[in-house]
C-alpha cells in the first residue's frame, strides 16, 4: 500500500512523471512517430510515404505472440507478454531461420532468429484519427515454399495498396523444420507454421481496430506457399470466422507440387533424425532432444534435406487426431474441398503464363538432369509419390516423360510440366470441385513488361510472366525499387493501379469489379472454366477454356489420385 507521506509512495509516481516527460520529449524530437495501444501495451510506428505520394503510418516487427524459444519450440504460440512503456516499432524484426533457394536479390539479407514471430501493420493516416471510418484489412500470407522469406517490405512494400484506404497486414511464421515438421504426436502434430497464421488472425480480430481496421472486414491473402496456406485456411474449422473472402496467387491447396501426405512427413523425420545423430523412436524423447539443440543445428540439417530433395521439404501434413489439438488440416485438400468445405468464401484465384521459369536458376544449380539419372521419379509429382502404390510409379513416370520431355529428361520440359500440372491444372480443378453456386474469380496473369524485376535481377529471358511477377504489382519489390537505379515504364505503373484495384475492389464487394461493371469478369463455374486474361493494364478480356488446357486436365487427370 502507498503511504501517503513515505518515500515509497514518491519514488514510483515520480518514476512515472518522469517516463511521460520522457516520452513526449521523445514524441517532439521524433515527429513522424506514431502510437497506439494495443493488448499488451503501447505501440509506436513511424509516419512513411506512401507512392502516391499520401502519408501511412507503418508498424513493423509487432510481436503477435510470445516468442517459440526453448520449450515453445514447434509449440502452439502462446499470448504475447504485456510491456510497459512504448514499443518501438520502427523497424522489422529479425526473420526466421531459413534457407533461401528462390529470392535471391529480391530478398535482402537479415538477421534470422527464432524470435521472429512479428507482424507489420501499414495504416492509411486518416485511418487512425478518432472519426476515421475503419478500413478492410488485407492480411498477407508470404511465399516461400513454407521453407524461407519473410512479410518484410523487402518483397512486399505496402506503398501501392496503403493509398487506395486498405490496412495492410504481413507477418513471419514459423518456415521448414521450425514451421512444419510432424512428429505425429500431440506434441508436435504439424503444421506449426498454419498455426502461427490462425494466432495471427486471431491477433488481428482483437488488435486491428486498435490500428483503424475493421476486424469484420478481413481478407485473407496469400503468394504462392502463402496462397496454398490461405486455401487451406479456407477449409479448415480451425479459421472460421477470422476472414471475409481469400485471395490467391499461384497456389493452391490441392497442387500436386507438395504432399501433405503423414507418411512423407515420416520419411522427412526419419532424415533429419539421421541428420542429426538422434536415435530416438518416441516422439515425446524425439521433441526433448530437438528443443535441447541451438537453432543453428536444425537450420543446417534443413538445409542438407533441402539440398538432397531440391523443393519442397516440411510443408503442410494431414494431422491425425490427437486430444486437445486442434488440426489445421484433417484430411487431404482435395477430400476436404470435394465435401464442399470452403465453398462460401469468396475466392480470387491467379495465376500466371509462365509460372516455373522463374525456377529455372534453382532447377539448374540443383542439376535437376544429373539427379534424375540418380532417382527417376524426380519428375513425378511429389503428391502423386506419396499416395500412388509404388508398383504403379514407372508407368506414371513413362507417361510424364513422353508427354513433356520427348523421353530426354530437361530443365525446359520440367518448366513446362510444372506450369500446366502444379499450376494451371489445379485451378482448373478447385473451380471444378467449388461447384456453381461459389464465387471463384480467376485470373491469368501474362503481362510481359520490359522491365520486369525478376527476369531483370536473376538475368532471365522467357515470354510471358513468371512466378512472383504478378505479385510485384500488388506490393513494391523495395529491395530493388529504389528510384534511383530501377526505372518502371508508364505502363508498369497503370498495371499497378490495375492489379490493386482487383485487390481493394475484391474486399469490398467480394468481387474483382464491383457495381454496375460487374458482368465484365463474371465467376468461374463448374460448367464454364471463365479467366480473367491480364495483358495489358486496364484491359478486360474474358477468356474461355482453351483446347491446350483441355488437355492438360485430361493429362493430370489420369495421374492424380486422392
Ligand atoms: C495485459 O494488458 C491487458 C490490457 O491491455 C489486460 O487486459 C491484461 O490483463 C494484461 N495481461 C497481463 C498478464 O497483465
Ligand atoms: C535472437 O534474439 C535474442 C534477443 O531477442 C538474442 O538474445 C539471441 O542472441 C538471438 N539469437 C541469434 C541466433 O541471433
Ligand atoms: C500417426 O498417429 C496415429 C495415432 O497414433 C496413427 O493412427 C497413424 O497411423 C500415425 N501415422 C503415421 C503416418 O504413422
Ligand atoms: C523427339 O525426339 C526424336 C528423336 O530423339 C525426334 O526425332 C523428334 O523430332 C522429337 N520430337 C519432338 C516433338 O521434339
Ligand atoms: C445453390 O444455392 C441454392 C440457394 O442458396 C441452393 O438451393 C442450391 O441447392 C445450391 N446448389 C448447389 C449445386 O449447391
Ligand atoms: C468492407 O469495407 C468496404 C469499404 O469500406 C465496404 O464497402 C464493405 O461494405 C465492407 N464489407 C463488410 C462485410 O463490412
Amino acid at each position: 500500500m502507498c503511504i501517503m507521506s513515505g518515500r515509497s509512495c514518491l519514488a514510483p509516481a515520480l518514476a512515472a512523471l518522469l517516463a511521460i516527460l520522457a516520452a513526449q520529449a521523445q514524441a517532439r524530437s521524433e515527429p513522424n512517430k506514431v502510437c497506439v495501444k494495443i493488448e499488451t501495451g503501447s505501440v509506436c510506428g513511424q509516419m512513411r510515404r506512401a507512392d502516391d505520394n499520401s502519408d501511412y503510418a507503418s508498424f513493423r516487427g509487432v510481436p503477435y505472440a510470445k516468442q517459440p524459444l526453448g520449450e515453445l519450440r514447434f509449440k502452439e504460440l502462446e499470448p504475447a507478454v504485456n510491456w510497459t512503456g512504448n514499443y518501438d516499432a520502427t523497424n522489422e524484426g529479425p526473420i526466421c531461420f531459413q534457407t533461401d533457394v528462390f529470392y535471391g536479390k529480391i530478398m535482402q539479407a537479415r538477421e534470422m532468429n527464432e524470435s521472429c514471430i512479428f507482424a507489420n501493420v501499414h495504416v492509411p493516416k486518416e485511418a487512425l484519427t478518432a472519426s476515421g471510418r475503419k478500413l478492410p484489412i488485407l492480411v498477407f500470407i508470404h511465399g516461400g515454399g513454407f521453407a524461407f522469406g519473410s512479410g518484410d517490405t523487402d518483397l512486399h512494400g505496402p506503398e501501392y495498396l496503403v493509398s487506395k484506404k486498405v490496412v495492410v497486414i504481413t507477418f513471419n511464421y514459423r518456415l521448414n523444420v521450425f514451421g512444419f515438421l510432424s512428429l505425429n504426436s500431440s506434441e508436435v502434430p504439424g503444421n506449426m507454421g498454419l498455426r502461427d497464421m490462425v494466432t495471427l488472425l486471431r491477433w488481428v480480430q482483437r488488435n486491428a481496430a486498435a490500428f483503424g481496421g475493421d476486424p469484420n472486414n478481413v481478407t485473407l491473402a496469400g503468394q504462392s506457399a502463402g496462397a496454398i496456406a490461405a486455401h487451406v485456411l479456407s477449409m479448415s474449422k480451425a479459421a472460421e470466422g477470422l476472414f471475409q473472402r481469400v485471395i490467391m496467387m499461384s497456389g493452391t491447396a490441392i497442387s500436386s507440387l507438395y504432399s501433405p501426405s503423414p507418411y512423407f512427413a515420416q520419411f522427412l523425420v526419419k532424415q533429419l533424425l539421421a541428420k542429426l545423430a538422434i536415435e530416438a523412436t518416441d516422439p515425446h524423447e524425439i521433441y526433448k532432444r530437438l528443443i535441447e539443440l541451438p537453432a543453428e543445428k536444425l537450420w543446417e540439417a534443413n538445409r542438407d534435406l533441402i539440398d538432397k530433395i531440391g523443393f519442397l521439404t516440411f510443408v503442410p501434413t494431414v494431422e491425425s487426431s490427437f486430444p486437445g489439438v486442434t488440426p489445421m488440416l484433417e484430411d487431404y485438400p482435395d477430400i476436404l474441398l470435394a465435401k464442399g468445405r470452403g465453398k462460401d468464401v469468396p475466392l480470387l484465384v491467379g495465376y500466371t503464363d509462365s509460372e516455373c521459369e522463374t525456377f529455372r536458376p534453382r532447377l539448374e544449380e540443383f542439376d535437376l538432369v544429373q539427379k534424375n539419372k540418380e532417382s527417376p521419379f524426380i519428375i513425378v509429382p511429389p503428391k502423386v509419390l506419396f499416395t500412388t502404390p509404388p508398383a504403379l510409379l514407372p508407368d506414371i513416370g513413362k507417361k510424364i516423360e513422353t508427354k513433356y520431355y520427348n523421353n530426354t529428361v530437361t530443365v525446359d520440359g520440367f518448366i513446362k510440366c510444372c506450369t500446366d500440372g502444379f499450376y494451371e491444372y489445379p485451378v482448373m480443378k478447385l473451380v471444378e470441385a467449388r461447384g456453381g453456386n461459389s464465387s471463384t474469380f480467376v485470373y491469368k496473369f501474362e503481362y510481359e513488361s520490359d522491365n520486369s524485376v525478376l527476369k531483370e535481377v536473376a538475368e532471365l529471358e522467357y515470354h510471358g510472366a513468371g512466378h512472383v511477377e504478378d505479385l510485384t504489382y500488388v506490393f513494391k519489390v523495395n529491395s530493388v525499387l529504389d528510384e534511383s537505379s530501377y526505372l518502371r515504364e508508364n505502363d508498369d505503373a497503370e498495371m499497378t493501379d490495375y492489379m490493386t484495384n482487383i485487390f481493394v475492389n475484391f474486399m469490398q464487394c467480394s468481387k474483382p469489379i464491383c457495381g454496375k461493371s460487374e458482368s465484365m469478369w463474371p465467376s468461374a463455374s463448374r460448367d464454364q472454366f471463365l479467366y480473367q486474361e491480364i495483358q495489358s493494364p486496364n484491359v478486360y478480356n474474358i477468356a474461355g477454356v482453351t483446347a491446350h488446357q483441355q488437355d492438360v486436365a485430361r493429362f493430370f487427370d489420369t495421374l492424380t489420385r486422392v
